[in-house]
């Protein structure tokens, strides 16, 4: 496909050359690790937000017994980190290795590469960082590790590509589902990088993984504009439509990790609580995030409707 934007390709390309110079000092890979685990354990805190439980107001989480809610906090981080881990490895990582080993068509080639790489690295070490904090967790406390892998983000994603015809649309899905999600990673680290009543590891944790998904959320808004600007009107709708797709698995509620945490706890009337309160949670805590980035990627105006009216629409699916 002929890219001939030579202006943009250079604006991209100056703040490409800086996002990488930055990376060398400020993503926590190039840092020294802290020691985590040295923090104070205090087993009275909770080891999560209480605010982002989905079940918080229902009656029967309310009446349960204190320590099966302690257990809970402490599975709603397990829970929070193993789809962290997802969305690092399963949707993250794919679009990272797509633009390192076949980069698209761009006189920016090498840079996108080179940030795209770096980016890889910092993933590895949220895993790391993820697995390692629930591990301590769950020996702190003394819980059975949660295995559970059918997060709904992972299934929806793979019947999306399994549904492609094309390889531009496979690889459009994977870059739009992974460019979503590193904007939208940053409202999700957000409640919980912010809490500081909660455990100091799991507060800490988050923190620290929430300051290089701000860089991502850049890097990849800069590959994304790099890449539309070679797209056609077709590809460039497709691909919007993925991105505003991509929100409803953010707010998804994942009751199939829940129901698996209630039936090992054995928590009273657990089934109540997984029927009343369903997957579908509101999506307006990231709105925002997604119509600022439909705009700032250059997938709105241009004979393209606006992101505020896709937004909207998005809004109106949901709540149908
Ligand atoms: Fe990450
Ligand atoms: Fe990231």
């Amino acid at each position: 496909m002929d890219v001939n934007h030579s202006g943009t390709d250079d604006a991209v390309k100056g703040m490409l050359a800086k996002l990488s110079t930055l990376w060398k000092t400020r993503a926590a890979v190039n840092q020294p690790q802290p020691d985590y685990w040295g923090l104070a354990f205090d087993a009275n805190k909770n080891d999560f937000s209480h605010s982002l439980l989905p079940f918080r107001n229902h009656q029967a989480w309310l009446e349960a017994p204190k320590d099966l809610q302690s257990k809970c906090m402490s599975y709603a981080w397990g829970i929070y980190n193993l789809k962290t881990i997802y969305i690092e490895c399963n949707v993250v990582v794919p679009a990272c290795e797509d633009i390192i080993k076949t980069p698209p068509q761009s006189h920016n080639r090498a840079l996108l590469q080179d940030v795209m790489s770096q980016a890889l690295l910092d993933e590895a070490l949220h895993t790391r960082m993820s697995i390692m904090a629930c591990n301590y967790i769950y020996d702190m406390r003394q819980l059975t590790p949660l295995d559970f892998s059918a997060f709904n983000l992972v299934t929806w994603r793979e019947a999306l590509l399994a549904n492609c015809t094309a390889e531009w649309e496979r690889r459009l899905t994977r870059f739009g589902i992974a460019c979503a999600s590193e904007t939208l990673i940053t409202d999700y680290l957000k409640t919980m990088a912010e809490d500081s009543t909660i455990q100091s590891v799991c507060h800490e944790v988050t923190r620290t993984h929430a300051m290089d998904e701000w860089s991502h959320s850049s890097v990849f808004s800069f590959v994304a504009t790099d890449i539309v600007n070679g797209l056609t009107r077709k590809e460039r709708l497709y691909l919007r439509s993925i991105i505003l797709r991509t929100v409803q698995m953010f707010a998804n509620n994942e009751m199939g990790a829940w129901a698996r945490v209630f039936d090992m706890l054995g928590l009273p009337n657990g089934n109540e609580i997984l029927h009343d309160v369903g997957d579908n949670n509101e999506i307006s805590v990231y709105t925002d995030s997604l119509e600022a980035l439909v705009n700032r990627i250059g997938l709105a105006g241009n004979g393209l409707e606006s992101a505020e009216q896709a937004v909207e629409q998005l809004r109106e699916r949901a709540s149908a």
